[in-house]
This record gives structure tokens, sequence and C-alpha cells, in this order.
């Protein structure tokens, strides 16, 4: 759909949906807490005539609109949650929530997706089935992984699925697609350390958890500098290591913690396997005993071609002076939404927010979600939906 006829079909379509963004806004809310949110959405559907269901994943909502006889699925899907930060901005949509604040624009992913409900209800120029997936908690919690669990795609079985976020440092409703990885998967990791505890002038009768510890530190960057093809991106980040409270005694425990990113599944698996081998050697080199607790996270987002293929049309189409980037690197962030592109070919765009003045960047406290991109949004939207489920007639 042409910008015109966006304009001319639904005249005052960009100024309500930009209110519905800035009332979002000004009450964001917690992973698995966006009651007051779900409800707006369920709400604003409803009127459109959507088929509703709530209440998948706690405060997930979904609506299927069908058109014609038969045809493919895809899922369309946007994020609902916001993150407990104080918001340092002063106009009026501020957050009212002390605390919580839509620092990622997952307000703008909401209204934007709603806007498109709207037009893809009344034009209906495709046949087939549009799921409109409004997920809880994309921030850590995982409501993503949720869904796919309570039977997302089971109950609303899709061909592709679609996420999309905007993206501070891009020109404001450019949209970028990457082939292939877009987002790292992230894990994380736990590690204890035993020894045995004495006096820190009499270290032949203790067994030092300090010592075993920052060699542990050094074995483990070896991992990714030597066991890791350095054309694969891999971070290993320890970022926690405590240990003791005093000069002159050596503690009995040590507790060391991180995150490792990469983006192939396969990576994750050798990256814990590693992981295991290194404590274990560390262990008998230095008569310790090491506890690692390994727990995968989100997984990478992998765009898949066939679906990414389709972004990459529909985006030169829609983006603002058709602006497209598709040699972007990935991101070493991590996205709920690859627990969606594991099970069905899916692709994840950034949407261009704007130069990232005055710290608008994702996760400041000076961040703002840039309405002037919310038509950009809202007919990539549609135009995506009409080119994967084509209308024969
Ligand atoms: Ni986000």
């Amino acid at each position: 759909m042409h910008a015109k006829l966006l304009e001319e079909q639904f005249p005052d379509l960009i100024s309500r949906i930009a209110q519905v963004r800035r009332d979002i806004h000004a009450h964001p809310e917690l992973a698995f807490g966006e009651t007051r949110t779900a409800a707006l959405v369920a709400d604003y559907l409803r009127g459109l005539g959507l088929e509703v269901h709530t209440g998948i994943a706690q405060t997930g909502v979904v609506a299927v609109l069908k058109s014609g006889e038969g045809g493919p699925a895809v899922a369309l899907r946007a994020d609902m949650d916001a993150l407990p930060l104080d918001e340092h901005n002063h106009f009026p949509h501020r957050s009212k929530q002390p605390g919580v604040m839509h620092a990622c624009g997952h307000d703008g992913h909401t209204a934007m997706l709603l806007g498109a409900a709207e037009v893809l209800g009344k034009t209906r120029n495709f046949r087939g089935t549009v799921v409109f997936v409004f997920q809880p908690a994309e921030e850590h919690e995982g409501g993503g992984q949720r869904m796919v669990e309570e039977g997302l795609f089971r109950r609303f079985p899709v061909d592709m699925a679609f996420g999309l976020h905007n993206w501070p440092g891009l020109p404001a409703g450019s949209i970028a697609v990457h082939q292939g990885p877009v987002m790292a998967g992230a894990d994380r990791f736990d590690i204890t350390i035993t020894g045995r505890g004495g006096h820190a002038a009499m270290p032949h009768q203790a067994v030092d958890v300090v010592l075993a510890g920052s060699a542990l530190v050094q074995a483990l960057q070896s991992l990714v500098s030597r066991n890791t093809d350095p054309l694969d991106s891999t971070v290993l980040s320890v970022t926690r290591f405590e240990a003791g409270h005093a000069d002159n005694v050596l503690p009995e425990t040590a507790q060391l913690g991180g995150t490792v990113r990469t983006f192939r599944p396969e990576l994750q698996a050798a990256m814990e396997a590693g992981m295991r081998r290194i404590c274990t050697g560390i262990e008998a080199t230095y008569g310790v005993g090491i506890d690692l607790e390994y727990e995968r996270g989100y997984p990478p987002t992998i765009n898949a071609d066939d679906a990414a293929f389709l972004c990459r049309e529909v985006a030169r189409q829609v983006a603002v002076g058709g602006e497209v980037h598709t040699q972007l690197k990935p991101s070493m962030g991590a996205e709920d939404f690859a627990f969606m592109a594991r099970e069905v070919p899916a692709c994840y765009v950034w949407l261009g927010n704007g130069p990232g003045e005055g710290g608008c960047m994702l996760h400041s406290p000076h961040y703002d979600f840039n309405d002037d991109v919310l038509a950009t949004g809202i007919r990539y939207w549609v135009r995506l939906a009409e080119r994967a489920l084509p209308n024969d007639a």
C-alpha cells in the first residue's frame, strides 16, 4: 500500500495510532504484568471485528483475520512489555509509573501492529489468514517462548512469522533486512568454586579458590580465541567474581557468573561443552571443586532465506526514500522472537528510529519511539501480509 493510498483511505489513522502509542507509553507495564496494555489491544481488535484470543502466556493476545477461501497463513508479531527504569523525559506522554518505562519502543511496535490490523481488516486485499501476535515479556522473561510452549502455532498454524524492532541510529523510516543471523543467542552461567578456607599467611594449609578462579577466568577466554572459528562471532564474558571479605583470610568459596553470545545453536552447545572441559581441568590442577550451571537463554534469531526475500522486496516498496540496508552486521543483543523463528520460517527486521540524538537509544532513560515512523511500519506490515498472502482473485 502506497503512502498516498494510506492517507486517502485512512485519513486520521496515523494520528489515532500515535495517540494509542503515547497512551501505552504513559502506562508502561513489566513482563507478564501487561494487563492494561493487553486489555487495550484486545478491545481495539474486537472493535475491528477480529476474532480475539486472550490469556495466552498470561497476558498475550492473538487475533485472527481471514480473507477468502483457504490460502496460506502468516503471523505478524509485536511485543508489549516495558523495562524497569525511571524515565528521564519530560514530555506530556512520559511514564506515569515510577521505575517503569517503555525504553525499547514496544509501545510503538504494539501501536503499529494495531494500525496494520485496522487497515488489513478493512481492505482485505489478500487471500489467507493473518495471525496478529501481541506477546508479553520480551525483555529477559521469554514471553515469546511461553507463547510457543502454550501452543501458539498449534492453535494458530502459520507458514511464516514476521517480527520487527525499531532501531535507533538508523535513518528514520529506513529498514534493515539481514540474511541469516540478525540477533545473537544469549546464555548465562553461574560457577561455584569450592576449596578449603584458611589463614592467608599459611596458604599451604588451604585450597585457594581465588587463584583457581583467576586461572579459570583466563582459561575460559581460550574457548573463543582458540576453539572457535575466527569467522564465527562469539562472546564469553565473565561479569561477576565474588570471593572473600578480609585481607588475612583465604575464602572457602568463590562465585563467578557471566554470559555467552553466539549466532549458531551448534556454538551454544560447543561453548557449554568447552566450559565443562576447562572446569574439570582447573579442578584437577588446583584441587578445588567446581560446579557449573549453564543456562540456555534466548537462541540466536536467524532469518529464513525465503522470508527475508519477501521482507526485502516489501521494504524496498515502503521504506522512506527506498532506503533498505541489507549488509548490516547482526546485533550481539538477543530477542525472544528467536523462539518463534525456530518453529516456522521467519524474518525479523529493523525499522530506523532516527539518529538517536539526546540519548534516544534502546534502554536509555531518554529514549522515545519516533512517531514519524508509525506510517512506514504500518505500511510495511500491510504490504508484507498482502505479498505473503497473494490475492489470486
Ligand atoms: Ni525491545
